[in-house]
């Protein structure tokens, strides 16, 4: 039974964040077992947008919320960015690389040590924190503007660009407007 069962039902920013974190890792296994060069290439891609989206909702909404609530959380977020830079420069190397050639997984297997190094430190540690020190509804109400931003946010990894700086060229200035594009896009949604 998963955590979110035990609770009322309704999903929060912790149960998306964890989910996509299993997601990930799915692709980085099918990569790495696929036979066939396109194949690798296909799911190399599919990753990449994954964890763009990912990492660049994480940004906007919920590290500002560690900032906010958790003890060092300042600390922390500085650290996680840290993490997402070199998860988006390996990110960069992976989507250069030849999906026939060795070196592309190589690239894959490191991208997949730190992925697992980051996301075991949020789910260990930050999660956690965050569900004992934010109430139940404002997390399912941070999960929904985290679903949005993940359906506008940039796919491709610019390794020299601060993730909240891509985010606003992509989606324009102002995030009063995610508040309006989750209203316009709730329902629309087939997921
Ligand atoms: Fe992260
Ligand atoms: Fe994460």
């Amino acid at each position: 039974m998963t955590e979110s069962a035990s609770r009322d039902g309704a999903t929060d920013v912790i149960d998306i964040l964890t989910a996509d974190h299993r997601d990930m890792l799915g692709l980085l296994d099918q990569i790495e077992g696929a036979a066939d060069p396109a194949t690798r290439r296909d799911l190399a891609d599919t990753l990449i947008a994954e964890v763009m989206r990912h990492a660049v909702a994480e940004e906007m909404y919920v590290y500002p919320a560690i900032e906010e609530h958790l003890p060092n959380g300042a600390e922390e977020v500085e650290h996680d960015k840290q993490e997402h830079d070199e998860i988006v420069q390996l990110m960069k190397q992976l989507e250069d690389a030849d999906a026939a050639e060795p070196r592309f997984l190589e690239v894959t297997r490191e991208l997949h040590a730190n992925l697992r190094h980051h996301m075991a430190d949020e789910e260990a540690d930050q999660f956690p924190q965050l569900r004992a020190h934010i109430p139940a509804e404002k997390l399912v109400s941070i999960g929904a503007k985290v679903e949005t931003a993940k359906k506008l946010a940039p796919t491709r990894p610019h390794p020299h660009a601060p993730h909240s700086e891509l985010f606003h060229k992509t989606v324009g200035p102002g995030v009063g407007m995610i508040d309006r594009l989750r209203d316009k896009l709730t329902g629309r949604t087939t997921d």
